[in-house]
């Protein structure tokens, strides 16, 4: 069994696989500008971020009913289990399915069902984060919190996703405060494609606490040695980065350099279904092409608890897990 960990940087529309989306395709009489499942697996060639987003944003056409969202939920839910995951914090975009028509109730109470499902069939806890599309204007991100108000007991948090260049995390001030006030909690992706003063104005414009992606503080000496003092959780996702050209290749992944810099660095998945792995892949690729060893394997799961939403009663019966694993 894998090691004992949490997911904290999973988008749930970046886990539709392939023979999922053709058979919701089919299911909804949703045409798909791809013949079959290896015309699609071909598409998953992409050059940067937005490459990306436009496939991304394409395939979720296919995810109309709550029995869908359930069922995308449910699939990702089940991998994640067998790969060691025993918390997971999860992004949704409901503003790329209310501009198709699709209520964000819609979407939380199919993504619930399979939430609560999971606690049954899989023993683990889950949160949910309402992501803002960032390429989106700041209006649309506060009408979207707005829909979400009569379902906050079901969201832990608020993040911003999309595509990063042109839109730095001062365009959403409003409607994080507003977030804030609710009660939620706050991460935002920054310094992925983004310049390391990303990271910064997300930290001083936004409040967040955590980080998504992050790798390019390392350009910032003074950002780095902040981050290190106040132990700002970076959810790294390294099959990601090399999938979207933010690094070269896996060996040149600056993972090992921020964990030496002494930074709360956690690996995750991203967008599994398109990046070639889930987050225990995620873990394997990084061990093998970086050479880390199996204390340092640890100290990457135990992170990911650190840098969790979850109360400090679970946090401690989980890092006690962790602490109990034996590598075979
Ligand atoms: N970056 C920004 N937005 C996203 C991503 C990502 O890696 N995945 C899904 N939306
Ligand atoms: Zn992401």
């Amino acid at each position: 069994m894998p090691i004992p960990k949490a997911e904290l940087h999973v988008h749930i529309e970046g886990t539709l696989e392939p023979e999922l989306a053709f058979r919701l395709a089919e299911r909804n009489d949703v045409s798909l500008p791809f013949r079959s499942i290896i015309e699609l697996r071909k598409a998953y060639s992409f050059d940067s971020l937005q490459s990306f987003l436009d496939l991304y944003y394409q395939m979720m056409q296919v995810l109309r009913t709550e029995q869908d969202f359930e069922d995308l939920a449910a699939a990702y839910l089940a991998r994640a289990a067998r790969q060691g995951v025993r918390h997971a914090e999860i992004f949704f975009d409901p503003q790329a399915h209310s501009e198709r028509g699709i209520p964000i109730d819609r979407v939380i109470n199919g993504l619930s069902r399979a939430l609560q499902a999971a606690a049954e069939r899989h023993g683990m806890t889950t949160q949910l984060i309402l992501c803002f599309l960032r390429h989106l204007p700041q209006h649309a991100a506060v009408a979207t919190l707005r829909e979400a108000e009569p379902h906050l007991d079901r969201i832990s948090g608020v993040g911003l996703d999309s595509s990063e260049l042109g839109h730095p995390p001062e365009k959403f001030r409003d409607a994080f405060a507003m977030a804030r006030d609710l009660g939620l909690r706050c991460v935002a992706h920054a310094g992925e494609e983004g310049p390391a003063d990303y990271i910064r104005a997300a930290l001083d414009e936004l409040n967040v606490e955590r980080i998504d992606h992050g790798v390019r503080c390392l350009d910032d000496g003074a950002l780095v040695a902040r981050l290190r003092r106040e132990q700002i959780p970076l959810t790294v996702c390294p099959l990601s980065n090399v999938r979207l050209r933010v690094v070269d290749d896996l060996a040149q992944h600056p993972l090992r350099t921020m964990l030496a810099e002494g930074l709360l660095v956690t690996i995750n998945s991203d967008d599994p279904a398109y990046f070639g792995g889930y987050v225990e892949d995620n873990f394997t690729a990084v061990r093998d092409a970086l050479g880390l060893g199996e204390e340092d394997i640890r100290t990457l799961a135990r992170n990911s608890f650190h840098a969790s939403f979850l109360t400090a009663e679970q946090r401690s019966r989980y890092l006690a897990e962790v602490d109990a694993y034996r590598f075979s």
